[in-house]
C-alpha cells in the first residue's frame, strides 16, 4: 500500500489572499482625488475619503455605475427574475456634490438618522461600485425581509457584490445596517462574504 499523496497546496491555497498587513492611507491633497485602495479593492468610508474629482472611470448604463458593477448588475438582475425576484435599482452613482446636499439636509431634517448618511467624500456611491437595491415597493429597514431582499442577501456575493453594512457591525463600518447597500468588489472576494457577516474592514485587515 502507498501512502496517499498529500493534497497540493496550490489547488487549496485562496486564489487571491488579502494582505496580513494592509498599507497605510498616506494619501494628501491633490492625492486624495484617487481612491484608498488595499489588494485591488477600493475602500471609501469616513475613514479613507476621496474629494470631489474622483469619477468611476467608466460610467455605464442608466445608473451610472462603473463597467464591471454594471455588467454585474445586470446578470444578478437576470438571475433574480429567472427565481420570480424582483430587483430595481433605488440609487447608483452619486457625485461628491449631491452627496453633500443630501448629507446636509440629513443633518438638519433628521440627525437622530444620521448613521444612514455618508459626508461628501465618504460615500461608496461615488465610485459607481455601490447601489441601493429593492423592490420598487418596501423601502428602508423592511426591504430586509422582502423577496428581493431575502434572495439578494443568499446570492449577491456569487454576482460578486456584498452587504457592505451588515447589522451590528456598525462600530466597523461607521453606518448603520443597510440590507439595500450593495457593493461590487468582484466575484473572486465576494464569495468569501457568504453569509454576510464579514466586513470590507475585516477583510481587508483594517478593522
Ligand atoms: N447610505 C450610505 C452610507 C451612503 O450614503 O453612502
Ligand atoms: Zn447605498
Amino acid at each position: 500500500m502507498t501512502a496517499p499523496s498529500p493534497t497540493p497546496s496550490a489547488t487549496t491555497a485562496s486564489p487571491k489572499p488579502t494582505p496580513t498587513k494592509p498599507p497605510k492611507d498616506t494619501r494628501k491633497g491633490s492625492q486624495l482625488a484617487k481612491p484608498y485602495t488595499v489588494n485591488g479593492i477600493i475602500v471609501v468610508s469616513k475613514k479613507h475619503r476621496i474629494t470631489a474629482a474622483y469619477r468611476p472611470p467608466h460610467p455605464t448604463g442608466p445608473y451610472g455605475l462603473d463597467a464591471p458593477a454594471a455588467a454585474a448588475l445586470t446578470k444578478m438582475t437576470a438571475a433574480a427574475k429567472a427565481d420570480g425576484v424582483r430587483i430595481r435599482v433605488h440609487s447608483g452613482y452619486r457625485n461628491w456634490a449631491t452627496q453633500n446636499a443630501s448629507y446636509q439636509k440629513a443633518l438638519r431634517n433628521y440627525p437622530q438618522n444620521i448613521s444612514f448618511y455618508a459626508p461628501a467624500g465618504a460615500s461608496e456611491h461615488q465610485t459607481g461600485l455601490a447601489v441601493d437595491l429593492w423592490d420598487g415597493v418596501t423601502w428602508s429597514l423592511p426591504m430586509a425581509n422582502t423577496a428581493t431582499g431575502k434572495w439578494l442577501f443568499k446570492n449577491a456575493h456569487r454576482f460578486g457584490f456584498v452587504l457592505r453594512y451588515p447589522n451590528g457591525k456598525t462600530k466597523i463600518t461607521g453606518y448603520h445596517y443597510e440590507p439595500w447597500h450593495y457593493r461590487y468588489i468582484g466575484k473572486t472576494d465576494a464569495m468569501k462574504f457568504k453569509g454576510n457577516s464579514l466586513t470590507l474592514e475585516e477583510y481587508l485587515h483594517l478593522a
